[in-house]
């Protein structure tokens, strides 16, 4: 055990610099003096690029959440009340399964305390689309997080100051120093606000493809595993389903078209196929995991219920009410939809699925820098999908848009995006690789 005296910083940089393993203790000082203050940036900076270049073990990666989730609070729910379940998405293109799942699972008497994030890299964020629901507030504090998932039974807000603030500073750092990209980083880091969360159950949609930072299926395997080893080595409730994202999920992707594609299956509408298998397998991984199933098919069966019935889209407006959101008003809706036709004809061979979300940023739809001001009507609506035939002049799909000079430049790379070739597509993976538990 270090005294505070004792513990040198440039010492366990060099630990690490070298390759090898850290202690417990070595970790935890790093990052309590980090969060404190006491330990300065460029020191941190420096142990997360040796952490890139190095990795951690298991042990090390645990110890690293630990200490994240001990920064902060941890929220303690009433005791007895109904079971807590949350879901994490490691993001996508079109990824709108949160604004169904939360209140659906919800609506079956599962409690959601959703704590979710805004746009990152391509990926658009949760918070961001639902701010597209006038008076919506994805800045609830702690207490109104409580209190919300304890009224209507979920809640899908920001994390607070006081969940895992080493989070916070710390993904700021990486963001700017280049080392997001590194996995026992990236596991600390999501999995300390879901154990400060403290939910009893814990299911993510680790998604591969090239709409998502894991590119391949072998390294989205490696993280699931190691977020599904932490959560467990805390107690909770945990599986994990790896998912396709080497294309755009749903019809829509863009906030407030994503919101009105969520809305619509709310309302009992089918919708997209892909969008509603993901979304129903992990709502029926949330059912079974608090024993509100007895398995996954009786869980399809009672969602199914569930939306059909309406109770899902009035706990939905139930929860948007509870923070503040008007579902009455009308979305926000774009001056312009236009196609964007394909130059070529032939079948969808790929899509670079990043490309679309990035040209969603150049619509204004999404931030090059934080705290940039985003347009929350544009984006893109029915994308023509891998497999699909395609004549030369026919929409690859439709753009919305404010600003005739940035849909020019979206068009050109929607277009760039697109491989289409004279050949069958190659065969596609499943939507749903694999279930990790
Ligand atoms: N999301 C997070 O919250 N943290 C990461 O490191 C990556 C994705």
């Amino acid at each position: 055990m270090y005294s505070e005296g004792m513990f040198l910083p440039a010492q366990v940089i060099q630990r690490k610099r070298d390759g090898r393993a850290l202690t417990e203790d070595e970790i935890r000082m790093f990052v309590l003096g980090f969060t404190r203050g006491a330990i300065p940036d460029y020191q941190m900076a420096a142990l997360a690029m040796a952490t890139c270049f190095h990795g951690m073990n298991t042990e090390e990666t645990l110890w690293l959440t630990r200490a994240m989730v001990d920064s902060g609070q941890v929220i303690e729910w009433p005791r007895g009340g109904a079971f807590c379940c949350d879901k994490h998405s490691t993001g996508g293109i079109g990824d709108k399964t949160s604004l169904i799942l939360a209140p659906l699972v919800a609506s079956c008497g599962v409690k959601v305390p959703m704590i979710s994030g805004r746009g990152l890299g391509p990926t658009g964020g949760t918070l961001d689309k639902l701010e597209s629901i006038a008076g919506f507030r994805a800045d609830l504090s702690l207490a109104e997080l409580m209190r919300v998932t304890e009224r209507v039974g979920c809640c899908i807000t920001g994390a607070t100051p006081e969940l895992a603030p080493a989070d916070r500073k710390l993904y700021a750092l990486r963001d700017v120093t280049a080392t997001v990209s590194s996995l026992p980083l990236i596991v600390a880091s999501i999995m300390s606000k879901k154990l400060a969360e403290n939910a009893d159950g814990l299911v993510l949609d680790v998604k591969w493809g090239s709409g998502t930072f894991m590119r391949t299926r072998e390294a989205s395997q490696e993280l699931a595993r190691a977020m599904v080893g932490v959560g467990k080595r805390y107690g909770k409730k945990m599986v994990a389903l790896q998912t396709d994202m080497n294309q755009p999920l749903g019809a829509c992707i863009g906030n407030a078209l994503e919101v009105r594609e969520a809305l619509d299956i709310l309302r009992g509408e089918p919708g997209a196929a892909d969008l509603q298998a993901v979304t129903l397998a992990l709502a029926a991984e949330m059912l079974v995991m608090a024993g509100a199933a007895k398995d996954v098919a009786v869980a399809g069966e009672m969602l199914h219920k569930k939306l059909a019935s309406g109770e899902a889209l009035r706990k939905f407006e139930e929860m948007a009410a509870a923070q503040g959101g008007d579902v009455r008003q009308e979305l926000p809706r774009a001056q312009f939809v236009e196609p964007v036709r394909s130059s070529v004809t032939g079948v969808v061979q790929a899509i670079a699925c990043d490309e679309i979300g990035y040209a969603v940023i150049v619509l204004g739809g999404g931030r090059k820098a934080a705290g940039e001001t985003i347009d929350r009507a544009v984006g893109f609506e029915r994308p023509k999908k891998i497999g699909e035939p395609i004549e030369a002049g026919e929409p690859l799909l439709l753009m919305h848009h404010n600003d005739p000079a940035r849909a020019m430049k979206a068009a050109a790379m929607v277009r760039q995006a697109y491989a289409i070739g004279p050949a069958p597509a190659p065969a596609r993976p499943r939507l749903i690789c694999e279930r990790i538990v």
